[in-house]
């Protein structure tokens, strides 16, 4: 998009190009195509322009984190799926890739099962959305902006 401010790097990890057919009282009804078309809109009207991954290996999605120290994106927004809670190579890949980070989940991880309620590289992120579904990611980009506006003030 031209005009874009900055380029968030939006990551989709296990199961969540399943969404859709997941759950729809935890996940919604939107699939991941939906859902992509709706963050992508919601950047652009944030002066954000948008890259999309998805994967269900974690070490592509390894990988993938690796290729973002080249300075193609400012920041991620990361969705991990379950890898979030036991993945210890995605808290140390985020690591490398060390943009700012803000973690999101669509359904309400701190209220449903307790191993649910611990994510692996929740410390690297400056915030975590959850629970909100899809409005959660108009909320993670309004956030993103804000921080990418204040290191650079
Ligand atoms: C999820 C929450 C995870 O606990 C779960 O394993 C997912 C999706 C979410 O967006 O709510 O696959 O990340």
């Amino acid at each position: 998009m031209s005009g874009a401010r900055y380029r968030i790097e939006v990551m989709h990890g296990v199961n969540l190009d399943q969404l859709g057919n997941r759950n729809p009282l935890l996940y919604g009804t939107l699939t991941l195509a939906e859902l992509e078309q709706r963050v992508e809109q919601e950047a652009s009207a944030l002066q954000l322009s948008t890259g999309f991954f998805h994967t269900n290996h974690e070490g592509a999605f390894d990988e993938h984190l690796h290729s973002l120290r080249g300075g193609e994106a400012d920041a991620i927004l990361i969705n991990a799926g379950s890898w979030t809670h036991y993945a210890w190579a995605i808290r140390d890949a985020l690591e490398i890739a060390g943009l700012p980070a803000l973690e999101i989940h669509l359904s309400d991880v701190q209220n449903r099962e307790p191993w649910r309620r611990f994510s692996v590289f929740g410390e690297l992120c400056f915030a975590t959305i959850s629970g909100l579904g899809p409005d959660g990611y108009g909320r993670a980009l309004a956030q993103l902006r804000e921080h990418l506006d204040r290191r650079d003030t």
